[in-house]
């Protein structure tokens, strides 16, 4: 194997979707944890130590205690470079996310195993399966009185439409959590060390533990060993293809707050999480990840993510080829060429300077306004497209001006970078010039609102206009004289011309009386 090569094989780059709250961050933190990324547990969240690492960085986040942006933590762990993307569990992020998980090669879900599956993951879930990504189940909390496995199980697969195959089965949950009967090791992992200090117990040939052990004696230890012959005598067989197409996902159990059943979740998954393969272009033909050419596509713009550093990020998730500091390569959309020198890596501790970087591996770019998510970038000749990356057309509509006229220009200079950042759309009323923002989720403005007052110094009024259709017109069949108070007339920022309809009977009164003009719904 050549070193790319080998590189490449070692990447795992995955994100963890759930509904808040089911534990993705504790999960995280142990993770960190066995990758010796930080030292004790409670510092990603730092609720208690007060220490915050990259993926809480926004004030407002740890305020309201919910991640809002995506970030990436790099770490290596037996022999493995991992790449987690983080993702904001709250759905008014779920753009961010959706187009987060365009740039992993597999995910995690993580559930309450109290709640079963909830609403956020079941959204999150619906996009990967349609990349037909890999997905592995961890069902969290067991330290708690959760319900029936079996009955999860179920739910995971009727709800989801997608197989499930349990590699460890609890032994109780709650206050009489035994352990892990785990089938894949062929072990039982105990949750409390037995009297001889063992935390492992091997399983015999008949699928039990030795005699003497008094875990043996208990009824719990006796049910489980029914459900896990249920299970794997009615259950799924066991497909690696399957698992690889996202039609099978391997299901475990454990506790990621008292560490329980998190490694040996890890060390599976990463035997069967594929390393980054092929990407499709818009010409059809995939790029496979050994191609000599250098590719990579923009996922997300983040502006200024360290306060102290008042910067711009463009997020590159690497398809091809090999990143070397200070390369040059072309930008798809407009051709323009670009040297790429001030490049670096999210450890999850410190941003480093990168010199090195493969398939697999996302890099952050500093940007001065040249990147839109969604952007290829290539070296060499060949040019080179990626499919676009899902948008979501805005519902929630507000007027928004800057509260002291004498400081327009901050104000304009903010508005230009966030809204570049692609969470935010802004639009401009064709008539008075007025800028309007659109956004999926409420929270988003107040998410601008805030940034713009702390990183622009801008304060700004927002003048809610409440939910609205946005349908764009195609410019030649536009008569300035068919907008009205029920369908606003506006240009994208690519002065594209839209509608902004008050309801579905504005909507449909204007398409009864233009049954000629061609509405389209996008971003
Ligand atoms: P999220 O990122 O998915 O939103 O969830 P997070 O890890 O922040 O976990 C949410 C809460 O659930 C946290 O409680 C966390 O300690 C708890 N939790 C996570 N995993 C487990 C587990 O395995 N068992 C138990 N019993 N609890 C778990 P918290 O910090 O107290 O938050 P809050 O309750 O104040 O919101």
């Amino acid at each position: 194997m050549s070193d790319l090569a080998t590189e490449i094989s070692k990447r795992r780059t995955f994100a963890i979707i759930s509904h808040p709250d089911a534990g993705k961050t504790t999960i995280t933190e142990q993770m960190l944890l066995f990758g010796g990324v930080v030292r004790e547990a409670g510092t990603v969240k730092g609720k208690k130590s007060g220490n915050f690492a990259k993926s809480d960085w926004m004030e407002i986040e740890q305020k309201r205690g919910i991640s809002v942006t995506s970030s990436v933590l790099q770490f290596d762990f037996e022999g493995k470079r991992i790449n987690i993307l983080d993702t904001p569990g709250h759905e008014d992020f779920s753009e961010d996310t959706y187009r987060t998980l365009m740039a992993v090669d597999s995910a995690v879900m993580v559930v309450d195993s109290a709640k079963g599956i909830e609403p956020q993951t079941k959204k999150l879930f619906e996009i990967v399966k349609q990349r037909g990504i890999p997905v592995f189940t961890f069902f969290n909390k067991l330290d708690r009185d959760g319900r029936d496995p079996l009955e999860l199980l179920a739910e995971l697969e009727d709800t989801l439409g997608i197989e499930t195959y349990p590699m460890n089965w609890p032994i109780g949950s709650g206050q009489v959590l035994q352990g892990l009967y785990d089938m894949y090791n062929k072990e039982v992992l105990l949750y409390r060390p037995d009297v001889n200090g063992n935390t492992k117990l091997p399983l015999e040939a008949d699928g039990n533990i030795a005699d003497g052990n008094i875990l043996k004696e208990n009824q719990i230890w006796r049910d489980t060993l029914d459900e896990v012959d249920l299970v794997t005598s009615a259950g799924n067989e066991f497909n690696e293809d399957a698992i690889l197409n996202g039609q099978l996902s391997p299901v475990f159990f454990g506790s990621a707050l008292t560490n329980f059943g998190v490694e040996t979740f890890l060390k599976t998954y990463l035997k069967y999480a594929p390393a980054p393969g092929p990407k499709k272009t818009v010409e059809g033909q995939p790029v496979a990840p050994l191609a000599d050419q250098f590719s990579g596509f923009v996922f997300k713009i983040q502006a200024n993510m360290n306060p102290q550093h008042r910067d711009r990020i463009a997020f590159v998730r690497i398809v091809s080829g090999e990143f070397t500091r200070g390369m040059d390569v072309t930008l798809g959309r407009d051709s323009k060429k670009l040297r790429l020198s001030n490049v670096t890596q999210f450890m999850a501790d410190s941003r480093e300077n990168v010199e090195n970087a493969v398939p697999g591996d996302i890099i952050g770019v500093y940007d001065t306004g040249t990147f839109q998510i969604g952007d290829t970038i290539f070296s060499g000749k060949q040019k080179l497209e990626f499919e676009d990356l899902p948008t979501f057309t805005p519902e929630i509509f507000m007027r928004v001006t800057a509260k002291n006229v004498m400081k327009q220009k901050s104000f304009h200079k903010g508005i230009q970078q966030l809204v570049q950042e692609g969470t935010i759309q802004l639009y401009t009323a064709w008539s008075s010039g007025d800028y309007i923002l659109g956004a999926v989720g409420a929270l988003q403005f107040e998410v601008f609102k805030f940034r713009m007052e702390n990183e622009y110094n801008s304060e700004i009024v927002l003048e809610p206009m409440g939910k609205k259709i946005a349908r764009w017109i195609n410019p030649d069949q536009l008569d300035e004289k068919m907008a009205s108070s029920r369908n606003l007339l506006v240009k994208d920022r690519y002065e594209a011309p839209l509608f902004l309809f008050e309801n579905q009977f504005a909507e449909r009164w204007f398409k009864d009386k233009y049954p000629e003009v061609e509405l389209e719904a996008k971003l």
